[in-house]
């Protein structure tokens, strides 16, 4: 509870009224991406507030909204509440003043503050001066462990690295630790140098420090790479660092993680090809070690798909208890945790449930802010147990967005993930326990005896290896080309497969047609399957499988299978 109590506050006093604040933001154009005054990158939540999150007192545009009853008036929109000679309508991108309530503005960029005389630092705002300059200070970094006489620092930084004119990049750079003693990490700070582009930067832990040396800046994935994927310590927008529980620290140096890998997304929105960054971490660690050796889960859904302009989306995965009576092999405490989503995430809650009934919430952001993140420490850590279930639901909202949204790396893409800091690392023998639609990753890479689908053998038919249900090598043959029409040989074969024990679920079809999809053999046999299908009967399943993403999931997925097989090899 270091860094972060501030935001607790926060959220406490916001909490009677943040629903409303939701609310208030659809009455108004573009209510949802009014930016902050004086920090780029910084959503300005509580539009008609004082306070970046919302709080009791308004600032003048809420009073004006206030008394016009919460209803975008020509009034209203004509007025310039904050004094700055810009109209609100202007400031909010509804210039004419013609916006009503769910309709997209007519320009949703180049938006300004209605409430907020700009710029704030300007003679004629002299009036709001103190209370937008307290909203503009960077939180400070305190952590009382790294006063210890003992704590060393290590400063890891990029060098001055330019940011390549994409909306998302995602770039890396691997550093050696300190050798010369068995240490742990306690506690990392952000050194920030372009605030305009740093989204969000990661701490990877590498599984051995005998590969090729990665000593420059590179692109690279949601993971570092296959040898750095063990997550030590996040930074995101609005934190300052991570200090870690006075139990816990992350085991490196001789006995531990030898090598790290930094990596951080760039957000770059409006293109620009002259900014560069030279951002990086202060990583403070010890040879004074502390009780226990700390681990990160990483649980949430690989799987995403939110329909436009829809006002509510709820997604739920499970990190079923099937699989963490495996892989959680005694009881684990978890000393903090924080939800992920991007820009249309409005909540999240990760629920532990034991033997079907509730227990606690890991975490609960009712009011989730991608800017400003609330890290849940627990000063008395919560226990887990082998056979809990840790769910995971986040909602969504895509009210204003016109196109569908994918799980993805890029900010514009959505992701569901909860990381949670546990300790002791020995007792859980999985870094990642996330789901594909209503499927668990974790019965088809580890613990098939648990796999709920009886008779589907995720190895072969993933692969188009025959078994004893089904023989692949034939129905090529059989159908011939897709492009012809359906035969009587081949329908017959398609009825087979559909009668498959791995066809007959829908997720698990779907799932099967983005895995085939991404080699040529199996494009041609989902492309045969739905044109066989589409001319005796209607298609059994909608999927979105020749959409981008489907590859982009694919990738991923791979990913997670060698994530799966590395920490297995460990
Ligand atoms: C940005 O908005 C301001 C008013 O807020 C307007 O005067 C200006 O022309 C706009 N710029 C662009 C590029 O749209
Ligand atoms: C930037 O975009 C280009 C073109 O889409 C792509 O080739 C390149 O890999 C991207 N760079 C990064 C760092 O993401
Ligand atoms: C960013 O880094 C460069 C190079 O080290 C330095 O000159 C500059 O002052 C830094 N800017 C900030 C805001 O830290
Ligand atoms: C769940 O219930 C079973 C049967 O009552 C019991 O043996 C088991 O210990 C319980 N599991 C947990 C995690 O409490
Ligand atoms: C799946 O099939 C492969 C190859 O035939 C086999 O090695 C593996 O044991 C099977 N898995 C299960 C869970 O039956
Ligand atoms: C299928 O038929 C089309 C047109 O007749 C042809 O261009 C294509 O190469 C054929 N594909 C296969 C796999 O035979
Ligand atoms: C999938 O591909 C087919 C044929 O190329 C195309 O007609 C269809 O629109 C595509 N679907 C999607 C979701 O992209």
């Amino acid at each position: 509870m270091y860094t972060f109590r501030l935001w607790f506050v926060l959220l406490i006093t916001v909490l009677d009224s943040v629903d409303s604040y939701g609310y208030y933001r659809e009455a108004i154009p573009n209510g949802e991406s009014v930016p902050h005054p004086c920090k780029s990158n910084y959503i300005w939540k509580g539009v008609g507030h004082r306070l970046v999150e919302g709080g009791k007192s308004r600032n003048p545009f809420g009073m004006d909204f206030a008394a016009a009853e919460h209803k975008w008036t020509a009034e209203l929109c004509n007025k310039d509440s904050d004094g700055d000679g810009i109209t609100n309508g202007q400031e909010l991108g509804d210039p004419d003043c013609v916006w009503s309530k769910d309709q997209i503005p007519s320009r949703t960029v180049n938006l300004s503050h209605p409430g907020v005389c700009e710029p704030w630092t300007d003679f004629k705002c002299k009036d709001q001066l103190n209370w937008v300059a307290s909203t503009c200070e960077f939180e400070k970094f305190t952590c009382p462990g790294i006063n210890d006489v003992e704590v060393k620092q290590k400063e890891i930084r990029f060098p001055i690295t330019p940011v390549p004119s994409n909306e998302t990049s995602y770039i890396c750079m691997e550093f050696d630790l300190d050798t010369s003693d068995d240490f742990h990490l306690i506690a990392t700070e952000a050194l920030v140098n372009n605030s305009n582009v740093m989204h969000h930067a990661v701490l990877f832990g590498c599984a051995s420090d005998d590969h090729d040396i990665k000593d420059t800046p590179h692109q690279c994935g949601m993971v570092a790479s296959d040898e750095c994927q063990q997550i030590m310590s996040i930074w995101v927008l609005g934190s300052a660092g991570q200090c870690f529980h006075d139990k816990v620290g992350f085991r490196i140096g001789n006995q531990g993680i030898k090598r790290v890998a930094l990596q951080f997304h760039w957000n770059n929105p409006t293109l620009r090809n002259d900014y560069v960054d030279s951002s990086g971490m202060i990583l403070y660690y010890t040879a004074k070690k502390r009780e226990n050796d700390a681990g990160v889960l990483t649980i949430g859904a690989q799987y995403l798909h939110i329909p436009p302009f829809t006002t509510r989306v709820e997604d739920t995965s499970e990190c079923p208890g099937s699989c963490t009576k495996h892989f959680i092999t005694d009881k684990v405490y978890v000393v903090s945790a924080f939800n992920h989503m991007h820009y249309l995430g409005r909540s999240q809650q990760i629920q532990v449930f034991r033997n079907g009934t509730k227990i606690i919430d890991i975490t609960n952001d009712v009011e989730y802010n991608y800017d400003s993140p609330v890290i849940h420490n627990q000063e008395n850590p919560i226990e887990l147990l082998p056979g809990d279930t840790l769910s995971t639901t986040c909602t969504f909202s895509s009210k204003n967005k016109a196109a569908t949204t994918y799980f993805g790396d890029a900010t514009s893409d959505e992701m569901c993930f909860g990381f949670i800091t546990y300790y002791p690392r020995q007792n859980v023998m999985l870094d990642f326990c996330t789901s594909w639609k209503s499927l668990a990753f974790c019965h088809i890479a580890e613990y098939p005896e648990e796999n709920p689908f009886k008779g589907c053998n995720f190895t072969t038919f993933g692969t188009l290896k025959d078994d004893e249900n089904f023989k692949f090598t034939q129905i090529i043959p059989s159908c011939g080309n897709s492009s012809q029409v359906c035969s009587s040989e081949c329908k017959s074969y398609v009825d087979t497969m559909f009668a498959h024990p791995c066809m007959v679920n829908n997720d698990l079809r779907d799932y099967f047609y983005t895995r085939w999809n991404y080699d040529p053999v199996g494009r041609e046999l989902v492309q045969l399957l739905t044109t066989c299908y589409l001319q005796t009967t209607e298609s059994p399943t909608t999927t979105d499988v020749n959409s981008s993403n489907g590859i982009h999931q694919m990738r991923i997925l791979i990913l997670i299978f060698v994530m799966f097989s590395i920490k297995l090899s460990c």
